[in-house]
């Protein structure tokens, strides 16, 4: 089962956060990483609508031998990130802001990858397992 937010306005940031958040209860999360979850694609979605203009976010359950989770994929099309390393260092912000969003969502996930062309927008995946 896979959901999809399009986002492209503030309006889809919020919708977003709650699909992710809902499909998180209905995973059974505890009430704090659904809070995390939801921080985490927020972030993410937040980013696309402030530096891309649009992307899409992907919600689905996955699994690794009993283990369940949610992994939520965030991509987009937009100008890509030159240096991702550098933006991934707290602090490093294009928009004037804190620099937070990208090294903070790694901090609060289990596995985060993410990949960028100039030119070819930033895909961001991350997985949060539910605790054994
Ligand atoms: N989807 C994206 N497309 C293009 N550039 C991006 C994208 N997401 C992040 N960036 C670049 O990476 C930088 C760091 O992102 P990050 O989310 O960590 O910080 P921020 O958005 O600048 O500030 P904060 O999230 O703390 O409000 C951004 O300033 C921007 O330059
Ligand atoms: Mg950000």
């Amino acid at each position: 089962m896979i959901e999809s937010c399009s986002i492209s306005q503030d309006s889809d940031v919020v919708k977003a956060r709650q699909a992710g958040r809902r499909l998180a209860e209905q995973l059974g999360f505890s009430r704090t990483d659904q809070a995390l979850i939801a921080t985490a694609i927020s972030e993410l979605a937040r980013n696309i609508v402030n530096y891309a203009d649009s992307g899409v976010i992907q919600f689905e359950v996955t699994h690794s031998g009993r283990r369940e989770g949610i992994q939520v994929c965030a991509r987009d099309k937009g100008p890509g990130i030159p240096d991702v390393e550098l933006a991934m260092t707290d602090g490093y912000s294009t928009g004037k802001s804190l620099g937070l969003g990208l090294p903070g969502t790694r901090r609060i996930v289990d596995e985060f990858r993410i990949a960028s062309e100039p030119g070819k927008g930033v895909t961001v995946t991350f997985v949060k397992w539910k605790p054994k």
